[in-house]
């Protein structure tokens, strides 16, 4: 895993130019994931459908693909990964879980196996890939443990009950959003955590100027997204543990403001 480049502007011709000339190879590929990006952007011209549309044209082709891993072997491991980072920061089996984005369950078969039945909730824009997901849980053999998923149309979860969840989970799924996407998970997430609950999500980090490559990879800054927490109540904090591990993106770990101070003996 190279480490990460906190500086690149990845939509800047200059950057885009170099990286062609690195690897020729991918330049065709590309291409054809930007004509194909572009016409969907033209027929959804707002983010969730664009998204969504780009999520069934990618499930269609391979629902692991889809969520990012290009094998089976790192489908697995990127799981793994997800799981035993949560469970060396105390996910028992009794807490009750949403996981906002759950894709084809990388992570989220794990997570059903660990919790009690029915203490998983896993919701998705896309319902092609909540499809694959109900794959993975038969898959799996883990019909019994009665795990609830959901499509949504947006992060308002206004149909989830207040104070529920003990922790709230999302990876790789900001690092697909645009900030007013973001800025309503934040807005709302506070109202489902169960007192001393809390919320991770995974994000591209940069420290040079945010960007997009695509409207499909989103670059932020961590104050950004730290400020946009306060904004709406929440603490941010910046999860050191996680820059450990091999993977590219950063980690945040959102908690109810006014519980921070008494709480923060899981950090
Ligand atoms: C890269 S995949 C990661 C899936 C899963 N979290 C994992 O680690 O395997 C991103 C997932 O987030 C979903 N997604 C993207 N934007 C979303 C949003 N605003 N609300 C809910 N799900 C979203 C996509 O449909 C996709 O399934």
């Amino acid at each position: 895993m190279p480490a990460k480049n906190l500086i690149a502007d990845r939509s800047t011709f200059r950057h885009r130019l170099a990286y062609a000339l690195r690897h020729p190879a991918r330049v065709p590929r590309h291409l054809a994931r930007a004509t194909r990006d572009a016409w969907l952007r033209y027929r959804h011209p707002d983010h969730i459908s664009y998204y969504r549309a780009v999520m069934r044209s990618d499930t269609r082709a391979d629902p692991d693909a889809a969520v990012g891993s290009r094998t089976r072997e790192r489908w697995l491991a990127l799981g793994a990964m997800q799981f035993d980072y949560l469970l060396g920061h105390g996910l028992r089996p009794e807490h009750r879980m949403l996981e906002i984005g759950c894709g084809n369950l990388r992570g989220g078969w794990r997570f059903i196996r660990h919790l009690e039945p029915g203490h998983y909730y896993g919701i998705d824009i896309s319902p092609d890939i909540l499809f694959a997901a109900q794959d993975t849980i038969v898959e799996m053999g883990l019909e019994k443990r009665l795990p609830m998923l959901t499509p949504v149309r947006d992060l308002t979860l206004r149909f989830l009950p207040d104070a529920h969840f003990n922790v709230v989970h999302a990876h790789s799924v900001f690092s697909h959003s645009p900030l007013p996407v973001i800025e309503e998970c934040l807005a709302s997430v506070g109202r489902v955590l169960a007192p001393g609950g809390w919320f991770d999500f995974t994000y591209d980090r940069t420290e040079g100027e945010e960007h997009h490559v695509l409207r499909e990879d989103f670059y932020y800054r961590t104050e950004t997204l730290v400020a946009l927490a306060e904004k709406h109540g929440l603490t941010a904090q910046f999860m050191t543990d996680w820059e450990e591990l091999p993977h590219g993106q950063s980690k945040l770990r959102v908690t109810n403001r006014r519980e921070y101070s008494s709480d923060t003996s899981r950090s």
